[in-house]
This record gives C-alpha cells, structure tokens and sequence, in this order.
C-alpha cells in the first residue's frame, strides 16, 4: 500500500446537518435522514480549513485520498488502498458517433478492486465505520456495491452484511459471496431490500453504507469530477453523461466540479450534466421530464438491473442538478442497451456493464435530439465492468460459427 502524505492521527468523521431544514446534528453519529424533517443530511466542513494547490495535490498517490480535504474525515484515513485514479481514456471514435470535438470514457470498470465506481464510496463510508467504531458494515445494493462492500470488508477484516434482491445477475453474487460476508438474497425488488435496511439500521449497531452512513457514502463519488478535472490538465469537459439508480452519483458530480472551482484549482463554467437510466426503470429521467422533480417510484423491469431502483433516495437532488447544469435526462430500451454495449466496446475496446449500455445509448439519444454541439468535450462514465453482466449479451453467442479444426472449414467461412 502507498503511504499517504497526510498527517497520522485519530480519524474523526465530520458532523452532518439537514439539507432542507438546517438542522445540525451535534455530534457526528450514524443517521439516515434528519430526526426532525426527514430530510437528507450532508456533512458539514470546517469553514476554516486549509486547501491543497494543483501541485501539492499532483504530489500526492494516486488514490481518491489526494483530495482528503474534500472527504468527510479529519485524520490519515484507515482502509486507504488504493481506490481511484482511473483511467480517462481519449475516444475519438465516440466523439465521431456524438458529433462532438472530443470525447473521453471515465472507466470506473477499471476500479481497484471490485471493477465498479462503488469502490469509491465504499472508501468513505468504511472510514466511516471506523470512526464511529462499529461493529459491521452492511448494505443495501442492485450489485455493485454488493462486491466493492465484500471486497473492502474483507481485506480490513470487519463483518460484512449484504442484502441484495434474489434475482441479481450471477457474476455479481458470486463475486460477492467469494469475499466471505453474509449475503443475504431477500425476495423482492432494491426497494423492498432497501426498506429492509433502514429498519435494520434501528436494530443493529451496523454502518450500513448507503442508508445510515449515506451522508459519508456519497461523499466519495465527488472523486470521480476531481480526478476528470486533473486528468484533463485542471480543466472541466463541457459536458458529462452519467448513469443514474439511486441518483447520488450525478448529484456529487455536480458537487465536486462546484467545489473544485470554488477552490480555483479550475476555472469557466460548471460541465452540463445529463443522466441515464433504463426505460424500464426511469423514475428519474420520467420526473426531469415532467418539470416538478417529484420522483414518482416504479417496480423495475430492465436487464439494467445495476439501476433498477424504483424509489431513488437522491432522486429529486439529482433532477435538480441536471437542470441547474443546463443538461438533461433521457432512457433507454434493454434492445438499445444491448447495442450500447456492442458499439461502446467495438468504438473503444471497453466492455461495460449494462449501465455504461445505458449510459452510451442515452448519450447517443441526447445526441441525436441536439443536446450536444460540435464544440462539446464530452466524458462519458463508465461506472461498472461488462464481465460481470455478461449474460446479457449471451444470446450472441448463437452468431458465433463452430468448426472442426480444418482449413477448409475456415475457408468456408471468408
Ligand atoms: C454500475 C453503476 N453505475 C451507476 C450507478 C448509479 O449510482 P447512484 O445510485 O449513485 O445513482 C450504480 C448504482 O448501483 C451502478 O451500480
Ligand atoms: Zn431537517
């Protein structure tokens, strides 16, 4: 492991206060949402602390912990492997599809070590755990944070509790189970698994990453702005597509541009944002669309089941974010997710999962209802790996010929 260039001392996690109602909290503790509103919390930063430059952060490892001052801690963080730096891969041939001067993949499926950007907000909310010293971590997931949650618990070595639904792909169960924590497949949708979890929160002394620890949780997906805007030299791309389920995602994008140029370390304006989800689940592209932001939940049907959450907890956030960045929503059909797949990995050599289907596909559709010009930068991310959703492209394996081990076979086939 990289040693980090931070000072050793206790870690302590930020206090949180309400977003709608202002309430804080006075000592930083575990909490879903706010006790007197209900309202979703955010953790509040010491007004007064010290801000790294460009080159003291360019100094650093290359881990999402170069930007420790915009994580929720005080203190050298516990759990610090090395999550995040992801490769920002040039794309022209994308560009080309979009009709757009560059474009670039964000490719979260190559996440140290679980292949999906949930390492990253599995890297925040198991500080989290430590810090409030508690006895496990758990969570609520469609899959991906499933693997990132096993994948850390186990190399720190604290009990791990996994609730998924019963009907997740293969790869992402097994991938799970391989870590050694108790999964547990609950026979519903996310929602229902979801629901589940913040009445365990009440019961057990758990973190659980994204219900009682969400406020640090979310937090970690800022890194994947920060590290775009480093890696493009400290700039920011014009626009950003992103897939979203729960919706944190796109809403801490937006959040860590804004604080990058609060900082100075970029300059111009805010990157237009738009977000993916699959037909068959889009009760956020659905609320964009109808203007008042009110999420109303579906039951997901999509081979997208990355994304399949019916009831999104940042929902409302995350249609406010794509409005006030000037960008917009749109979802796709499984059919199209599929070929998003197909084009994505034959244009740049990346597999994704069904999100980046989505993600690619809805890039395509915004593109060819004029959303982007010629002039746009556009980063598409890239958020899991194709591997563990292989299945839903087995049925083109029926186009693959299958031959004796003769010239002539070949010749046959040319
Ligand atoms: C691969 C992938 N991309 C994107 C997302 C969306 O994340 P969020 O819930 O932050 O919107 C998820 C969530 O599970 C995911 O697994
Ligand atoms: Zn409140």
């Amino acid at each position: 492991m990289t040693s980090l260039a931070l000072p050793p001392q206790a870690l302590a996690a930020y206090p949180l206060s309400c977003s709608a109602c202002g309430r804080p909290h006075a000592s930083p503790r575990p909490a879903a949402t706010c006790a007197e509103c209900l309202g979703p919390l955010e953790v509040v930063y010491p007004a007064d602390r010290v801000l790294p430059d460009r080159e003291e952060i360019a100094g650093r490892p290359h881990t999402l912990w170069r930007y420790a001052e915009w994580l929720p801690f005080d203190g050298a963080p516990v759990a610090a492997h090395q999550v995040g730096w992801t490769p920002l891969l040039d794309a022209p041939r994308v560009a080309q599809a979009l009709g757009v001067k560059r474009a670039w993949l964000k490719v979260d499926a190559l996440s140290s070590v679980s292949l999906s950007f949930k390492d990253r907000v599995v890297a925040t909310a198991l500080n989290a755990v430590r810090a409030f010293g508690l006895e496990a971590i758990a969570c609520a997931s469609t899959g991906n944070l499933a693997n990132a949650v096993a994948a850390a618990a186990a190399r720190e070595g604290i009990p791990a509790w996994i609730f998924v639904p019963e009907d997740l792909e293969q790869a992402k169960l097994i991938g799970t189970l391989v870590h050694g924590p108790r999964l547990v497949r609950v026979r519903g949708t996310y929602d229902d698994v979801n629901r589940l979890c913040a009445q365990l929160a009440d019961e057990f002394a758990w973190g659980i990453a994204n219900v009682n620890l969400r406020a640090y949780y979310g937090e970690g997906s800022k890194t994947m702005a920060f590290e775009v805007a480093e890696q493009l030299g400290w700039r920011l791309p014009t626009a950003v597509v992103a897939p979203m389920a729960g919706g944190s995602l796109v809403t801490k994008l937006h959040k860590g541009f804004g604080e990058f140029l609060a900082a100075d370390l970029v300059t111009g304006t805010p990157p237009r944002l738009y977000g993916a989800q699959a037909s068959g689940c889009a009760p956020i592209v659905r609320a964009f669309a109808r203007g008042d932001g009110a999420i109303v939940p579906e039951r997901p049907a999509t081979i997208a089941r990355s994304l399949a959450i019916g009831n999104p907890a940042d929902g409302r956030a995350a249609t406010q974010v794509l409005r006030t960045s000037g960008g917009d929503a749109a979802h796709v059909e499984d059919d199209l997710i599929r070929a998003g797949i197909r084009e994505l990995a034959s244009l740049t050599g990346v597999f994704g999962e069904t999100a980046a289907g989505v993600t690619y596909a809805a890039a395509k559709a915004l593109a060819a209802r004029g959303a982007f010009t010629p002039e746009d930068e556009v980063v598409l991310c890239i958020t899991g790996h194709g591997l563990k959703t292989a299945e839903s492209l087995a049925a083109d394996l029926s186009t693959v010929p299958v031959i004796a081990p003769r010239v002539r076979d070949v010749a046959a086939l040319t």
